[in-house]
């Protein structure tokens, strides 16, 4: 009986296991935290999701959507923008470096920062839902306004152009607090379709070297790892425990 216990608990964790272990990690590039991520290919290739031909030119916003309420919704990926500021109106209120933001000209001119390109970060396991639209996610997070932040889901289509990118409006949970879920539909949402960012050279090493080193190693046209790799790898030690505990 006891045994059985410790087979179904040994399962459930290596259920567990492979449910981090399976899923394909976006890893952020150095320098490009809330840019540009790469997944592992084989032979230790990377295919990256690089946003940087995305990027506007700072002085305004490089894609608007609107909610279902009138707020205006602006997102600009690897740049941030301004809005209203200097304007000096009772009851105005500018938002200044954000990359994803909510703002209104109804009455008063305001605009709330939904997260700064520091706060942005890529999750590649966000489990699709009626507000999210691709496992692959990049989530922002406003410093000020405590209570407001966004989650961007990055949908790829790789039968668009690289100028038709699409910036919807998907919905809003008020629940902890105000989160806005838009999504980005484009072909540089797809792994290894959209080039990488330029390296930039870590403090430590300003080598030609290790550009190079990093240029050679981006083969756009790979396959996934089998996921179970990772899986037989663990298997021989937990089987392991399977036995001394009997
Ligand atoms: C995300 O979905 C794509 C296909 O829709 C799949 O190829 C990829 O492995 C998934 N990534 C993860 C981390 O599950
Ligand atoms: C990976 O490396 C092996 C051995 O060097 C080679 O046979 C194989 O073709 C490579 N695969 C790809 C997709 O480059
Ligand atoms: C920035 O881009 C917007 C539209 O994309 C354009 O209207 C504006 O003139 C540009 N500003 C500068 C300074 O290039
Ligand atoms: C803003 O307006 C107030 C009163 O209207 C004025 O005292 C102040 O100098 C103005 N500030 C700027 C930066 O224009
Ligand atoms: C906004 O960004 C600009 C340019 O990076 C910087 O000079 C300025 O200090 C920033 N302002 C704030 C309030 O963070
Ligand atoms: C990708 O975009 C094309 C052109 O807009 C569209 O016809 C197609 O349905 C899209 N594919 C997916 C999977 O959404
Ligand atoms: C996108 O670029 C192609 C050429 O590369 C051009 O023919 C097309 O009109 C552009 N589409 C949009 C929506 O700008
Ligand atoms: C991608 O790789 C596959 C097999 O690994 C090969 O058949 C195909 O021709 C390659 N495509 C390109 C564009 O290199």
């Amino acid at each position: 009986m006891a045994d059985r216990q410790q087979v179904m608990v040994i399962s459930l964790l290596l259920a567990a296991i492979c449910y981090i272990s399976c899923a394909r990690e976006c890893v952020p590039a150095y320098g490009y935290q809330s840019c540009a991520c790469y997944m592992e290919g084989v032979n230790n290739t990377k295919e990256y999701v690089n946003l940087l031909s995305l990027k506007g030119n700072s002085s305004t916003p490089r894609f608007t959507t609107k909610d279902d309420k009138g707020f205006y919704l602006s997102f600009s990926p690897c740049d941030e923008f301004s809005e209203f500021v200097g304007e000096n109106n009772t009851g105005y209120v500018p938002c200044v470096n954000a990359t994803v933001a909510r703002w209104t000209k109804e009455s008063t001119h305001r605009c709330e920062s939904l997260g700064d390109e520091a706060s942005g970060t890529f999750k590649s396991d966000a489990v699709i839902s009626d507000l999210i639209k691709s496992n692959l996610t990049l989530n922002f997070k406003s410093a000020k306004t405590a209570h407001h932040s966004a989650v961007i889901s990055l949908v790829c289509n790789d039968s668009l152009l690289q100028n038709e990118t699409i910036f919807k409006y998907v919905g809003t949970q008020n629940i902890p607090t105000d989160t806005y879920y838009l999504s980005l539909t484009s072909l540089c949402c797809c792994p290894g379709k959209c080039g990488f960012p330029p390296v930039i050279p870590s403090t430590t090493a300003i080598t030609p070297t290790a550009t190079a080193r990093t240029v050679s190693s981006v083969i756009p046209n790979t396959t996934a790892p089998a996921p179970t790799g990772a899986f037989y790898k663990l298997f021989p030690c937990l089987l392991t425990s399977v036995t001394q505990n009997k």
